[in-house]
């Protein structure tokens, strides 16, 4: 005999049933601002949140390349602008979200990449003025972005930040003090943005990548990092950026304040 189990309303899922078809990853008729879009991983998210159908404003210190990658979207089909700017200024960065928003019509997606080299010094050779550029662009350009875009993130219908983090934000390694201590309290800022904003439907993640091909590894160091990651080489940026398509899309509508590894199977005990 089958029991039927009375159904509670209060346990019921809300009525909308997410879309499963290939258009859930669309971004059309969406706004997204990539930092440090122009070269590295940076490029990959603008190319690839461009050819999911989202307007991409890129900024970035590098104007030639910024406004180059624009222009490679924008001859590949999709809709993109650049701005030059140093987002660790904070006039500088909140002048930034206001002309995105009045060039491409608001924001929805805000994609915090920017990143900066470091050296493997050890705490006695640290030297203060990195130390505090690498927390300026992991922690203070990311709060002065994200609070000047609010008011464009709450008139959005799906809006998002997305943290473009590191492994060594959880797990520090090699002797880099700005560099591991900015990832971190980077994870930090985006736990505690995530925590404030979910119940407006704001919604806040972070990507934790392991070793990426780009500028940011010299030649040196790359056969040292292949071994290092159990899949046996480094990530291509794109393969970053798929991750950013999906936080970005309806498809992750439940997900906030979480940290997404995307590391070739790095950090996993056992392997
Ligand atoms: N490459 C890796 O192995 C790796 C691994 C894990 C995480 N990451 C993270 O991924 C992100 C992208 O790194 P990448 O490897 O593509 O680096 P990259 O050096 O290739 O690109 C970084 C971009 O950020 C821009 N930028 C730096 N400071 C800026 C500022 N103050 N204002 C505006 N733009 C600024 C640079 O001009 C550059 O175009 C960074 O946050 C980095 O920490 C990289």
């Amino acid at each position: 005999m089958t029991q039927t189990i009375p159904r509670n309303a209060a346990c019921r899922a809300p009525e909308t049933v997410l879309d499963l078809s290939p258009d859930a990853r669309r971004l059309s008729g969406r706004v997204a601002l990539v930092t440090g879009g122009a070269r590295g991983a940076g490029r990959a998210h603008a190319r690839l949140l461009a050819a999911r159908g989202a307007a991409v404003a890129i900024v970035d210190l590098d104007d030639a390349v910024a406004q180059e990658t624009a222009a490679e979207i924008e001859r590949s089909g999709g809709r993109a602008i650049a701005f030059a700017a140093d987002i660790t200024q904070r006039p500088l960065a909140e002048r930034v979200i206001h002309d995105v928003a009045e060039c491409l019509g608001g924001l929805d997606i805000v994609v915090h990449n920017a990143g900066m080299m470091y050296s493997l010094t050890g705490l006695e050779a640290t030297d203060d003025a990195d130390f505090d550029r690498l927390l300026s662009i992991n922690v203070h350009a990311p709060l002065f972005l994200t609070r000047a875009a609010l008011p464009y993130l709450r008139k959005s219908r799906a809006p998002r930040v997305i943290f473009i983090n590191s492994q060594w934000g959880q797990v520090p390694d090699g002797h880099s003090y700005g560099y591991m201590v900015g990832k971190a309290a980077q994870l930090g800022l985006m736990k505690t943005m995530a925590k404030e904003f979910v119940s407006e439907g704001i919604l806040v993640n972070a990507v934790t990548p392991g070793a990426i091909l780009t500028r940011m590894v010299p030649d040196a160091y790359i056969a040292g990092e292949q071994k290092a990651i159990p899949l046996g080489r480094l990530a291509h940026p794109e393969e970053i950026a798929s991750t950013v398509g999906f936080l970005a899309s309806d498809e992750a509508a439940f997900i906030a304040g979480q940290s997404i590894p995307v590391n070739g199977g790095a950090l996993v005990v056992g392997i």
